[in-house]
């Protein structure tokens, strides 16, 4: 079978609005009663709030250290936290989602919603090293069906049940423009905010990542803590001259590869045997979007395809190889010795 994406089921034309857009094609939705549509309505507009504070930022002081430290003793920025703030206050009012996982906090955070069928685990802010230094950043968002009864609070094992039981997932990202890209299963979308009007617009009706790119994006500080296999894959790149590109933003780095073709890297380290990112929040949504685009995710050699991993915990991280197709196809091909 290829690994080229399906044809959309649904095509809508460019500049179709978001809320157009999700009416539209809510049939084609796994459970089509409208509550994910409502879901994806909150994300967006957590989104929009978002994103203005950031275009603020710099004016408002509430860029910089907040003085704090979040479950895995990173430094807490002003934005995380207000970011954190604003998407589970919109996943609060909105209903659907009975319980949120976020990167800022250790433990389930339930909405009250215990009739709500969703559970969604979310980055809230991504790449915040660079939201003081006015360099894009991100949110990464994953929602499933909860598996724990309705009526009742939200469980570990609705956050746990692995990347295949994704019902959605996606990013939105604060670039240039803010941008809004997910799947649900049918293709990737991607819509454009438009400030002056609060609107999404779908800009990009089906995403899918060239084959192959001539872009690689890894973090070269960390040289001499990669495993051999990918020091050989990166001298390969450098050889055929290839671009290396790093924001230092998930988000950025991935979109990026996602419309000019190119491969992401995290790799395990010396001193992260699992890599930096996070499984439930950052891999999984992502390698959902890369391989409905027509990409792959995996988590190296002999650890298989991200998609297929089951968690054991929360915050837990792993190593991530992203992006076109063909690229991730030979970094795994090779030697491991
Ligand atoms: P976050 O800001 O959510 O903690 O994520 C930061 C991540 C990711 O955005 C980025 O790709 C990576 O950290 C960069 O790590 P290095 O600084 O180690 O390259
Ligand atoms: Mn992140
Ligand atoms: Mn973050």
């Amino acid at each position: 079978m290829s690994h080229r994406p399906l044809e959309d089921t649904i095509a809508q034309p460019v500049g179709t609005t978001l809320e157009r857009y999700i009416m539209r094609t809510q049939s084609e939705f796994p459970y089509a009663t409208g509550e994910l549509s409502q879901l994806l309505r909150d994300i967006a507009l957590a989104g929009k709030i978002v994103s203005r504070e950031i275009n603020r930022a710099g004016l408002a002081e509430v860029a910089g250290a907040f003085g704090q430290q979040n479950v895995q003793g990173e430094q807490q920025q002003k934005l995380d936290v207000v970011a954190n703030i604003r998407f589970i206050r919109a996943l609060t009012n909105g209903g659907q989602a009975c319980a949120v996982l976020s990167e800022e906090e250790d433990g389930i955070v339930h909405t009250g919603n215990v009739q709500g069928k969703y559970v969604v685990a979310i980055d809230p802010l991504d790449g915040s090293s660079n939201i003081d230094v006015n360099v894009s950043i991100g949110t990464i968002f994953s929602i499933y069906r909860r598996v724990s009864p309705y009526g009742a609070p939200a469980t570990e094992a609705d956050f746990l049940q692995g990347g295949r039981r994704q019902i959605a997932a996606g990013y939105i990202l604060y670039g240039s423009s803010t941008m809004l890209v997910y799947t649900t299963g049918h293709g990737v979308v991607g819509f454009t905010y438009e400030s002056s009007l609060g609107e999404f617009f779908l800009s990009h009706p089906r995403m899918i990542i060239p084959e192959t790119g001539s872009i690689f994006s890894c973090n070269e500080g960390n040289w001499h803590d990669y495993p051999e296999y990918v020091r050989d894959y990166l001298t390969r790149c450098k050889e055929r001259r290839c671009s290396g590109r790093y924001v230092g933003s998930l988000v950025a780095d991935y979109h990026r590869n996602l419309l000019v073709g190119g491969i992401y890297l995290y790799p395990p380290t010396q001193k992260n045997p699992d890599g930096k990112l996070r499984l439930l929040y950052e891999s999984f949504p992502l390698a959902f979007v890369i391989e409905q685009a027509g990409g792959r995710a995996e988590a190296g050699p002999g650890r298989g395809r991200v998609m297929d991993l089951i968690p054991t915990h929360f915050h837990q991280r792993t190593p991530l190889f992203t992006g076109s197709y063909s690229l991730v196809d030979e970094l795994l091909g090779m030697e491991t010795t």
